[in-house]
């Protein structure tokens, strides 16, 4: 588990330039390791998320007796098809993963041993309420502390499927709540806002009766077959720092290979292209029911816009790093409607609104985002809030900033992207550990 404090000073003012893979997709490897664990047989996983949170959802996975083991890059996992597990009572640290904590608790709550949920400082502070009631309502038996973690989590005689609504556009709760469903024995529907459907998509590869009709998700349980291979694309979320670092800088060009491109994880690029920015996607294709492709980019002049209330959802990891561009754009860059940015790793936007402020470039905070004026980061050390994605956003920022920038507590960037620093580094930037 990370304790340690790390540090990094990145030099100003450079450009990036080459060709690039970033290691596999954060959300679809929590997904391809937990549904080979309930499934039938045995799945080989190439390219997956070697990271902490990755870490955290295969030791969970572990204590429903999947047997998962690393090789030579890939995991194989025997799955436990769907056996409800006896065993002694445990307790889980999830480190920094709300996706392994959330989407655990489903499947935690059809088994027959108790489990207590914990995670770090981070973790601890985020809402689990919005999983536990959905999974209570389906027979669960949840306590959470207030609802936060720690979480316990009781034997149940039986999950019973039943409909809901749900009205935060979230993934981790509607995934949650699949995954439980699965141990009921009755068709259900989940209506809620659209949000990423790697589960949805993972699961059909598994031979899930899944369908999605009239903005509701009907879930038909039945047993889960392995498709024997399962090849997990580049994470876009990794992507995304060179795909904004890229356009900002001078004189800069980066292609990104074989890179998820599910539709609703590419609202940045949207957004971005909305913004002036030039980025072409070339040889897309289909793998294991997700779209993948390369990415080409090369720096461009960005205008302020107003972000369409609909990009939101489909943009939400990447709007630390659209801030960031919204910085180097034209003028001013309205960003609202994400009140959601206040419950991730850190509340993101006064993270951003505190990181601007200290770079010297003006920006309003509202409830439910900011607005943002074009202007000129001056270098700073600032710190990255316990967050990976706001301390990798930082060190991007010092390909334009006007002095070279020190971002304390980088530890947090091996929860997600362990070779954030070495890429960086190989396509130009200068990003060295800080005393
Ligand atoms: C994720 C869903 C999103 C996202 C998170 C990963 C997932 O969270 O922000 O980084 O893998 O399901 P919400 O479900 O809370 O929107």
């Amino acid at each position: 588990m990370i304790s340690e404090t790390i540090n990094h000073q990145a030099a100003c003012n450079n450009t990036i330039n080459g060709t690039i893979n970033v290691p596999g997709d954060k959300s679809i490897s929590h997904r391809a390791i937990i549904i080979s664990s309930i499934a039938e047989g045995r799945t080989q996983i190439n390219q997956y998320l070697d990271s902490e949170d990755i870490n955290a959802t295969i030791d969970a996975c572990l204590q429903i007796n999947a047997e998962i083991k690393k090789n030579d890059g890939s995991l194989i996992i025997t799955g436990n098809n769907l056996q409800r597990i006896q065993r002694e009572n445990i307790e889980l640290n999830f480190g920094n993963s709300g996706t392994s904590m959330r989407l655990m608790m489903g499947i935690l709550s059809a088994q027959k041993f108790s489990s207590t949920l914990t995670g770090d400082e981070s973790l601890t502070q985020r809402p689990m309420n919005r999983v536990s009631k959905p999974l209570i309502k389906m027979n669960a038996n949840i306590e959470t502390s207030n609802g936060t973690a720690p979480v316990t989590i009781n034997p149940t005689d039986d999950i019973k499927n039943v409909d809901h609504i749900i009205n935060i556009p979230s993934a981790q709760i509607k995934s949650s709540i699949i995954l439980a469903g699965l141990y009921g024995q009755d068709a259900f529907r989940i209506t809620t806002p659209q949000s990423r459907d790697h589960t949805e998509i993972m699961l059909k590869e598994f031979g899930s009766k899944i369908s999605l009709k009239s903005n509701a998700i009907k879930i038909t349980p039945n047993k889960l077959t392995s498709p024997n291979t399962i090849y997990i694309p580049g994470d876009i979320s990794s992507a995304a720092f060179f795909i904004v670092g890229s356009i900002i800088s001078k004189d800069s060009q980066i292609k990104i290979e074989n890179v998820g491109l599910n539709p609703l994880r590419t609202g940045f690029i949207d957004i971005l292209k909305m913004m002036g920015a030039t980025i072409d996607i070339t040889d897309l294709k289909k793998v294991n029911g997700e779209a993948v492709g390369n990415i080409n980019v090369q720096s461009s002049k960005l205008k302020g816009i107003t972000i369409p209330k609909d990009l939101i959802t489909r943009s939400i990891d990447e709007l630390p790093l659209i801030v960031l561009a919204a910085s180097q754009a034209e003028g001013k860059t309205s960003l609202r409607n994400a009140e959601e940015l206040r419950v991730k790793e850190s509340d993101r936007i006064s993270s951003m609104v505190t990181m601007m402020e200290r770079f010297e470039i003006s920006i309003d905070e509202f409830s439910d985002g900011m607005n943002v004026y074009g202007g000129t980061i001056k270098g700073k050390k600032v710190n990255s809030f316990g967050d990976h994605r706001v301390a990798m956003t930082a060190l991007i920022a010092s390909l334009v900033s006007e002095g070279d920038i020190i971002v304390e507590d980088t530890i947090n960037i091996e929860t997600s992207f362990p070779e954030f620093i070495e890429i960086a580094n190989n396509i130009g930037m200068n990003i060295q550990a800080y005393d």
